[in-house]
């Protein structure tokens, strides 16, 4: 299950249910987690998690894995019948900007369709995917794509070449509810959003260099209000050659795009000596979305 960047992420007023109509442009990393399920006893749900942050992720109903197979038995099994134990091994920060609990939870639905062998059509697993978050499509989708509603309508974009990314983890996470109402204190008048096509004409070209001055995400500058030192973190990127960089998200990752794989390595020692962030990875995109091995 790979991680989510948005290279555009435009973001209007709160709608009445609280959700902020968004136009994104989403692109799936290779920074994965694993996600693995195993039959329990009937009705018992269990979550095991280890890796990158595991200490942080919840265990009871706020894990998003646990609740994508709950859903699935509910809505689609004979439930009483159904248990799964998951084991996520995790490489996607937590609460970091990177959908990495959109993506477990994507993993977990696909994993236990498998495991309980649910015939279930491709269109009846995006719904459950919309409701369980609105990253979540996207993360079985993968690949590059246009977002919009709340996010989980997507639709792949015509994007050309591969993309080499370095990606900085914060100290502390973000938590994403905030960032959309710092969003709010700052945007009393947002606008309605839209794909920016300077950005949609770099990715069909190809070109890293157009597409590094058109990243555009509306929640930066409120992640960078309650994270002042991400900031810092950017300006050094640029200083050591990036084409460009931006938060990822809703924070607090920051994410670089660099011309090569070479330039990838060079960026990721230079920010990992200056400790301005907490662990430095490197990615390509776009790759594919949840994918079943074994
Ligand atoms: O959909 P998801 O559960 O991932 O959203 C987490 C939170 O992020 C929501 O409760 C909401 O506060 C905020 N959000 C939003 N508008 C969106 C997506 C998320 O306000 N389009």
């Amino acid at each position: 299950m790979p991680a989510k960047i948005n290279l555009a992420l435009k973001v209007g007023p709160a709608r009445a249910d609280g959700f902020h109509p968004l136009a994104t442009v989403y692109h799936a990393v290779s920074l994965y987690d694993e996600v693995h399920a195993a039959w329990a006893n009937p009705d018992e749900f269990e979550v095991v998690v280890s890796g990158e942050g595991a200490d942080q992720v919840p265990l009871d109903d706020g894990n998003l894995a646990l609740r994508a197979a709950r859903l699935l038995a509910r809505t689609h099994g004979p439930h009483d019948s159904l248990g799964v134990t998951l084991t996520i091994k995790k490489s996607i920060p937590v609460a970091g900007g990177l959908a990495g609990g959109s993506s477990d939870g994507a993993a977990a639905l696909l994993a236990c369709a498998m495991l309980w062998d649910i015939d279930i059509a491709p269109e009846a697993l995006r719904g459950l995917a919309g409701e369980l978050g609105s990253d979540v499509p996207f993360a079985l989708l993968g690949g590059t794509a246009v977002g919009s509603g709340r996010g989980e309508e997507v639709v792949p974009a015509l994007a050309k070449g591969t993309y080499h990314w370095v990606l900085a983890f914060g100290h502390q996470g973000l938590s994403t509810p905030a960032v959309y109402r710092h969003f709010d204190e700052l945007n009393p008048h947002a606008r309605q959003p839209e794909i920016p096509a300077e950005l949609m004409n770099a990715l069909r070209t190809g070109s890293a260099h157009q597409l590094g001055v058109t990243l555009d995400n509306d929640l930066q500058p409120a992640a960078l209000d309650l994270q002042p030192r991400l900031g810092q973190v950017l300006e050094a990127g640029m200083e050591y050659g990036a084409l460009g960089a931006m938060v990822s998200g809703s924070g607090p990752t920051c994410a670089f795009l660099v011309d090569s794989e070479p330039a990838a390595v060079d960026l990721s020692i230079a920010l990992s000596a200056d400790g301005l962030c907490r662990a430095v990875r490197r990615a390509t995109g776009p790759v594919p979305g949840a994918r079943v091995v074994g």
